[in-house]
């Protein structure tokens, strides 16, 4: 991507601390990359930039709140042109059936999940060179999904987004997509009973969740030169769930 004497390129991944993250700061600094990988959880964070380091990856850490305009719009002042922002911070929860969906769990989801997001692609696009990618991390969940009514309008709400900034960002050189990942074999996981989980994984058409990796490799052809025409489009990782039903 840069030449032998340039600087690398940044890259900033939120919720880099575990998996989808840390799968996807991982692949960004291994195709050269410097990375600062973000997180709200400090020791979930530190214990992955060691790992990382340890690998001889160009891994910096700093702890972030997504919630926090403040402190993201330091971190990205201080770290001038940042060409790739990775917007994958996110929260699930326990599926809530409609009924009983209160106020507080969506206000809480949407604070993470859709203003978060959109502080961090916003404090990227302000400073971003021509050649920059916004890549958020959606869900197939966006589609719909029951007893998940805040999850699924907040992924809908990033793919809204990445529509809108993709028209705006365009004129300036800069891409904004979206990778909508089906089930990934994370801690995410850890929100359902381990019998909703076999359940959901025999759902899916591999018959199990994925490897965080293969997200990540998304990530990074997003992130590459060779995305450079792909412009406000979703992506759905989901081994083709997301097409259909299996035949009877
Ligand atoms: N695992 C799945 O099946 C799956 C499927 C589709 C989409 N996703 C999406 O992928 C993304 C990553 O999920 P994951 O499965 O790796 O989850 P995870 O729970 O393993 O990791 C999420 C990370 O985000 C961090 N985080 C949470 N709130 C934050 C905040 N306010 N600011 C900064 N960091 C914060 C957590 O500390 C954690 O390290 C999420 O956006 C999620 O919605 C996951």
């Amino acid at each position: 991507m840069a030449g032998p004497s340039a600087s690398p390129p940044v890259a900033v991944v939120t919720g880099a601390g575990r998996g989808i993250g840390l799968a996807i700061a991982t692949r960004l600094a291994r195709d050269g990359l410097r990375v600062v990988a973000t997180d709200v959880d400090a020791e979930v964070l530190d214990a992955a930039v060691a790992q990382l380091r340890g690998q001889g990856l160009d891994v910096a850490g700093s702890v972030l709140d997504v919630r926090d305009r403040p402190a993201v719009a330091t971190l990205f002042e201080r770290l001038g042109a940042v060409r790739v922002a990775v917007n994958n911070a996110g929260r699930a929860s326990r599926l809530l059936p409609l009924r009983e969906l209160d106020a507080k769990s969506l206000r809480d989801m949407l604070a993470v999940n859709v203003l978060g997001s959109f502080i961090v692609a916003q404090e990227a696009a302000r400073r971003m060179p021509q050649g920059g990618r916004i890549i958020q991390i959606a869900s197939r969940g966006y589609l719909g999904g029951a007893g998940a009514a805040h999850y699924v309008a907040s992924k809908a709400a990033v793919v809204g987004m990445v529509r809108a900034m993709a028209i705006e960002l365009r004129w300036a050189g800069i891409t904004v997509n979206a990778v909508a990942p089906g089930m990934v074999d994370t801690r995410m996981l850890d929100d359902f009973t381990p019998a909703m989980r076999r359940s959901l994984e025999s759902r899916e058409p591999s018959g199990h969740a994925a490897h965080p990796g293969t997200i990540a490799d998304t990530v990074a052809f997003l992130a590459s030169d060779d995305a450079a025409q792909i412009q406000g489009q979703v992506l759905l990782v989901d081994g083709g769930k997301s097409v259909g039903m299996p035949p009877l």
